[in-house]
């Protein structure tokens, strides 16, 4: 196990739900198609996810600054940026019985064995004749205000890219960047998929991690190239094991519309592999478009050497929930201890949700108020968890699932000599340690470096 070759998405969507990762949105109501809501553990895991990418894409650098741009936006903005002309995907329907529809590439790429491969397709779920295709535009309209006139038309944003190039002169002038230089941000974006589907992977509501980053044009294949290696290597800093990840360069008829190059980063889900980030070459694209419809100048003058151009583009853009999702499925193990079957998430301690948990085994001469204050203690500096409830053994089930590295347990020797035990969840090593030095134990182990280990 703990190899996504094996094992099955559905796997992964049960621990979610059984240990309140992720759960199905309005599922009283029966659940709405593909949309999907974050529990406690889910919170704490994919807010860590982010953490990591913007301490890596800004904290530790200089040429990055952040942004949160709205997500409703002047309706010229997807007039210049194409998305309104060209944001589409084939729809076919199909004829026969069932009458549902599917995105024709993907139908294609299934029955024929490429999206643009010539010959006959039917519906796969009746086998039915399908409709011609037709271009169905990916983005979610809405009105402004209060009447659904015809000019109040806005979009809830399909990437937050957008966000960034029409504040381009705002950061050109208030954070005194020059080329190279990057914005950074996070947030919602919202595509009306065709056909989404393996859970959090294509959702029509889904969460962004997007860089743009302006270069001289001159230097664009190179930096290019930069930010293909500098994200394969947060992936794999965080644990994803190399053989799960790929590079793999688009075709030209792969290309989106804004696009001169783009490689995908792909992980090895359990459906097989699949883009967890893009990172496009989108040239000047999308300044000129946006200089062009807005009237501004989008361009940078160097005043040292006098000259004046639009920059250039790179743009690794990563899905928050997708990288959550192959963190999940990377560090999903079941091994046999002792006999019996342990599933445990072997996810990088930064990105663990609880870090520690402090399991009371006594109740007598107060030794409960003893482990409240070492829980205390702990939780001054790391995500701590108190668990009191069921048998050592469940205690131990529970936080193995939620991936926390390592638990402390109070019990009948800590009355005697002030040691507690502590569990290491890979190697499950236990070893007693004086009850006063836990926080510091915990801080050194913590910051020590961690790669996953090797699999049963
Ligand atoms: N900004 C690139 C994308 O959303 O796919």
């Amino acid at each position: 196990m703990g190899d996504s070759k094996e094992l099955t998405l559905d796997e992964i969507v049960a621990l979610c739900k059984r240990r309140g990762f992720i759960f199905q949105s309005s599922e009283i109501y029966g659940g709405l198609g593909s949309t999907y809501d974050y529990g406690h553990y889910g919170v704490l895991l994919k807010n860590n996810v982010k953490a990591e990418w913007w301490r890596a894409v800004v904290q530790e650098r200089d040429d990055m600054v952040a942004l949160d741009a709205a997500i409703l936006m002047h309706p010229r903005t997807w007039e210049a940026s194409g998305h309104l002309e060209g944001f589409t995907d084939p729809l076919v329907q199909c004829l026969g019985d069932c009458k549902r529809r599917w995105r024709e590439d993907h139908v294609r790429e299934e029955q024929l064995g490429a999206e643009d491969a010539e010959g006959e397709i039917v519906c796969p779920n009746c086998s039915g004749e399908l409709s011609d295709p037709m271009q169905f535009n990916l983005m979610f309209k809405t009105h402004m205000g209060p009447v659904a006139e015809s000019g109040s038309e806005v979009y809830l944003r399909p990437e937050t890219a957008q966000g960034i190039f029409v504040n381009f002169k705002n950061v050109l002038q208030f954070a005194r960047k020059k080329p190279p230089f990057g914005i950074a941000q996070i947030g919602k974006s919202f595509r009306n998929e065709i056909t989404p589907g393996n859970f959090i992977f294509r959702t029509r509501e889904f969460e962004q991690m997007e860089i743009e980053f302006f270069v001289p044009p001159a230097e664009a294949p190179e930096w290019h190239q930069k930010w293909m290696e500098d994200r394969m290597s947060w992936y794999t800093e965080l644990g994803i094991r190399p053989d799960n990840l790929r590079l793999r360069e688009h075709g030209s008829d792969e290309l989106s519309h804004y696009s001169s190059a783009t490689s995908d980063i792909e992980y090895l889900f359990p459906m097989g592999w699949s883009e967890l980030e893009g990172v496009a070459n989108r040239g000047d694209y999308d300044l000129t478009k946006h200089a062009e419809f807005s009237g501004e100048k989008l361009e940078y003058f160097d005043q040292q050497s006098g000259d004046r151009y639009v920059p250039y583009v790179i743009e690794p853009s990563a899905g928050a929930d997708r990288a959550t999702l192959a963190f999940l499925v990377d560090a999903y193990d079941v091994e046999e201890v002792e006999g019996r079957e342990r599933t445990v998430l072997r996810i990088h301690p930064r990105l663990a949700p609880v870090k520690v948990a402090v399991l009371p085994l006594v109740s007598k001469e107060g030794m409960p108020e003893r482990a409240r204050e070492i829980h205390q203690q702990l939780r001054q500096v790391v995500p701590a968890e108190f668990d009191e409830g069921g048998s050592i053994g469940k205690r131990y089930r529970r936080q193995d699932e939620i991936g926390t590295p390592y638990c402390l347990t109070i019990d009948g020797q800590t009355i005697e000599d002030g040691t507690v035990t502590l569990r290491d969840r890979d190697t499950l090593e236990q070893t007693r340690i004086p009850a006063d030095d836990v926080v510091s134990e915990i801080e050194r182990r913590l910051g020590e470096p961690w790669s996953p280990p090797a699999r049963s």
